[in-house]
């Protein structure tokens, strides 16, 4: 394989690091706390601010350096309406995720002192607002990158 598509490997796998960790943590961090055992969503809360910086993290430095990359070496137009589609929807999920990570380091460090769940009641609520538009903007990354729209106009 030429260095392209090693580039574009490293690009797929990051996308499924970065897609993957943040569906598993969410769906664990919210059966967590839907059961109401805090013990529990302590120790899930804890797991998933590691996950994000051991994986999350990584991957999204990951996915933006190599889709510069990719970006250039295909001769897609920095100004074309596919790349600041992409661009924007990656920062539009950068503008929900940072919240998101403070919201479970909070929560983390609330636990750890005893919070009770109307502590962190509307801190949680926030964490599913902010979510929903992260996940829905990487779905539609996705489908950019298949379909790359607007990368030739
Ligand atoms: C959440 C963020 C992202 C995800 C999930 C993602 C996912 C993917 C996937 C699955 C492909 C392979 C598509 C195919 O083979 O048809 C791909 C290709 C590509 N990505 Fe991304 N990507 C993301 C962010 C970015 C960013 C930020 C850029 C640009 C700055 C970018 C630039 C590219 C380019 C140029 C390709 C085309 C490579 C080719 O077809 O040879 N990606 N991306």
């Amino acid at each position: 394989m030429n260095s392209y598509l090693w580039i574009k490997l490293i690009h797929i796998i990051s996308a499924t690091v970065l897609f993957g960790t943040g569906m598993g943590t969410a769906f664990f961090m919210l059966k967590a706390y839907l059961s109401k055992n805090e013990e529990a969503f302590s120790l899930t809360t804890r797991n998933v601010v590691m996950a994000d910086w051991m994986f999350t993290t990584p991957a999204v430095i990951i996915q933006l350096a190599t889709g510069l990359w990719l970006t250039a070496k295909l001769n897609i137009d920095f100004e074309s309406s596919w790349f600041m589609a992409v661009i924007g929807l990656f920062v539009l999920v950068g503008f929900c995720w940072v919240p998101v990570v403070w919201i479970q380091v909070r929560i983390r460090d609330l636990m750890a002192n005893g919070a009770k769940r109307d502590d962190y009641r509307g801190l949680m609520r926030a964490w599913i607002a902010l979510g929903i538009p992260a996940f829905c903007s990487v779905l539609v990354i996705f489908y950019l990158m298949v379909s790359k729209a607007g990368a030739y106009d």
